[in-house]
């Protein structure tokens, strides 16, 4: 998880109000398919029943039941699931390459179901990019041509969307190959080809569909600190489809974990590694390192005596593992400290109970204490000799 990641950890997943920072809003989104499929969304009788019950009963398939979400700008908004859990068939209805069965569906405001075919298209083409699994580029064109696709779609002149392309190019790692074919590049490189042609439409919002998981781990290592620097560089809004729960939380500010066509809970990594919603993603999340998503915030406790005026301090976002780091340096207690004021202490005991799992149970001191004079400022530890140094989240 990169820094900036690791500082959106006020982020809640339960904001349902449309805003000014919001680009998608979905609420009661359905899709339904099968016969007289408009008859199952809000319909009571069909409300309990599983996928397979109501496919049973119905002939229809419920692959997005019921889910309302905001996408904010500038944040990575990751959906992840088992397959057949409705992540396609979600992320495809944000453009409406799937026809939502009913529910509503803005982008920056702007009603998408009401969109004429014109408008549509200016979503698809400008707006909100999509990266596919499979990469889908042209075969029988150069890796610059596959980028500067989107361009020529739009109408743009050759030479200026060839320039733009090879800016682009640059810009995800593939200069040298501008010549070549998508059949003459490993699946890494293709996979960059694929991004870099989304990127080059300079969209809103990019939406990648398991973009990744046919690639090998470091190469897809590589492609997640790609989309990171993205997200840190420019600050662009994407919604990402996983089913791959490292991924997730490595590249997410805020997960919907889907079930059965529901988004069974959505929040932050740590909030979904800390406080999992029911046994299935407790299950889901079970083997996660927990110290390296959950952060300081969650693990400190109110200072004691003087514990709050002296000593290093930590950024209450930097991860438990960072704090641990911290903590077995100074040979101590470390101050959470956020603008200059200390929200509480981190110490052994706290860190091995979240490391533990037994975060919940410990007495957390969120906004605790008040402030002391130079907090956060770097001061030398007399017992260790080392300095109070801040590690910023
Ligand atoms: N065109 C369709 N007609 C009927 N059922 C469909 C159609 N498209 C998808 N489904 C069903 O909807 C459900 C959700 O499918 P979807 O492709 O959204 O899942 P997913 O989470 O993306 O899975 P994966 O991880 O395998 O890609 C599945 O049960 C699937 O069989
Ligand atoms: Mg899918």
């Amino acid at each position: 998880m990169s820094s900036t990641h690791a500082g959106t950890a006020e982020a809640t997943g339960t904001a349902q109000s449309a805003g000014d920072d919001v680009v998608f809003s979905v609420r009661n989104l359905w899709k339904v398919f099968g016969p007289k499929a408009e008859k199952i969304p809000g319909n009571a009788e069909y409300a309990d029943l599983s996928v397979e019950e109501l496919r049973a009963r119905t002939g229809c398939t419920a692959a997005v039941r019921d889910v309302s979400f905001d996408v904010r700008k500038g944040e990575v908004f990751v959906v992840m699931g088992l397959s057949g859990s409705g992540k396609s068939t979600l992320v495809r209805c944000l453009t409406r390459l799937i026809e939502p069965t009913s529910g509503s569906l803005a982008i920056d405001g702007e009603d998408v179901l009401a969109m004429d075919k014109g408008r549509l298209r200016e979503l698809r083409r400008h707006r909100a990019a999509m990266v596919f699994q499979h990469f889908g580029l042209l075969p029988h064109r150069t890796v610059l041509d596959n980028v500067a696709y989107g361009l020529e779609i739009q109408g743009m002149g050759k030479s200026e969307r060839r320039a733009k392309a090879a800016e682009v190019v640059a810009k995800v790692g593939l200069q040298g190959l501008e010549n070549r074919r998508p059949g003459q590049l490993s699946g890494g490189q293709q996979q960059r080809v694929g991004l870099a042609r989304a990127l080059a439409v300079d969209p809103e919002v990019l939406l990648f569909d398991e973009p990744f998981s046919a690639l090998d781990p470091l190469i897809r290592r590589d492609m997640q600190e790609e989309v990171c620097r993205l997200h840190d560089e420019e600050g662009r809004t994407m919604v990402f489809i996983t089913h791959d729960l490292s991924e997730a939380l490595r590249i997410g500010d805020r997960i919907a974990l889907m079930r059965d066509g529901r988004v069974v809970q959505m929040g932050t990594p740590e909030e979904i590694v800390g406080s999992p919603a029911d046994d299935y993603v407790r299950d889901f999340v079970r083997d996660v390192p927990r110290e390296q998503v959950m952060t300081a915030r969650t693990a400190m406790r109110p200072p004691v005596g003087d514990e709050a005026e002296q000593g290093a301090s930590v950024a209450p976002g930097v991860t438990v593992s960072e704090a641990i780091e911290a903590v077995v340096r100074t040979g101590g207690v470390v101050r959470v400290v956020d603008n200059g004021r200390c929200l509480g202490v981190v110490d052994h005991q706290g860190l091995l109970a979240v490391v533990a799992g037994l975060g919940a149970d410990f007495p957390a001191a969120t906004g605790a204490t008040g402030t002391s004079a130079g907090a956060g400022v770097p001061r030398p530890d007399a017992a260790t000799g080392t300095t109070g140094e801040v590690i910023p989240a």
